[in-house]
């Protein structure tokens, strides 16, 4: 059993803000974990959780592979850069946080350079209209506002990255059944050439939650 991050250093104050850790996240922790001896024989040495959060997931990672690989963390909110630094430290895993969002110049000079790629990114069906103004808020309401099928944010990452993922790299990502999930597969497949699985499914309350992993296509 790998323990689950330590948050104690984070109140309701900072939830208040940041994405607090829920079913979704602890999913993404289970497939981690399921897959905690393949994703150490990659010998991984950059990471990047686009979206962080509170920083559990990066913290989480950081304790299957160890001090040798580098953490890069992301997020358009600048509290949830804060506070996945803060439970990093926490953790003992030093996460390199950057305030950015995907469409930035940052992950434009990481081509080819990551080997595990991980996004629990905001897809509830929302009004496009409240996805876009949650975006520019870049406040809490930016970690669940998905626009049209949940799935304005999340497309705009899976455009890119194939380009960021390295030659053995992977990247899960988290969806919701109502996301259309045998559509994004065929999508990625069709159109970058990235095979995809299914590592873990759940459901929780009305959610049904899916943890797809995703590689190149050998
Ligand atoms: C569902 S929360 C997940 C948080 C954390 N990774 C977890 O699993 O608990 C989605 C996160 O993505 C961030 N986010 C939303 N849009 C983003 C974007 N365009 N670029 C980077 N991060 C974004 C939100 O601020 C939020 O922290």
């Amino acid at each position: 059993m790998i323990p689950t991050p330590n948050l104690s250093h984070l109140t309701s104050a900072d939830y208040d803000s940041v994405y607090e850790p829920a079913e979704d996240t602890y999913l993404l922790l289970d497939a981690l974990e399921q897959d905690a001896e393949h994703l150490r024989e990659l010998h991984a040495t950059v990471c990047l959780e686009v979206g962080s959060g509170s920083g559990c997931v990066s913290s989480f990672l950081g304790s299957i592979l160890g001090s040798t690989a580098l953490y890069l963390c992301t997020d358009i909110n600048p509290h949830a850069c804060i506070c996945s630094f803060r439970t990093g430290l926490q953790n003992k895993t030093f996460l390199d946080v950057v305030n950015t969002t995907f469409a930035g110049p940052f992950h434009h000079r990481l081509k080819n350079a990551i080997d595990v790629i991980l996004f629990n990114p905001p897809y509830v069906p929302t009004d496009r209209e409240e996805a876009l103004n949650a975006q520019s808020k870049r406040y809490v309401e930016g970690s669940w506002a998905g626009g049209k099928d949940g799935m304005d944010i999340t497309d705009r990452f899976l455009d890119v990255v194939k380009e960021l993922l390295s030659p053995r790299g992977l990247f899960y990502l988290v969806a919701l059944k109502q996301n259309d999930i045998p559509n994004i597969q065929r999508r990625m497949q069709d159109k970058f050439g990235l095979s995809s699985q299914t590592v873990l499914h759940r459901r929780a309350g009305s959610e049904h939650l899916f943890i797809l992993r995703f590689q190149r296509t050998s």
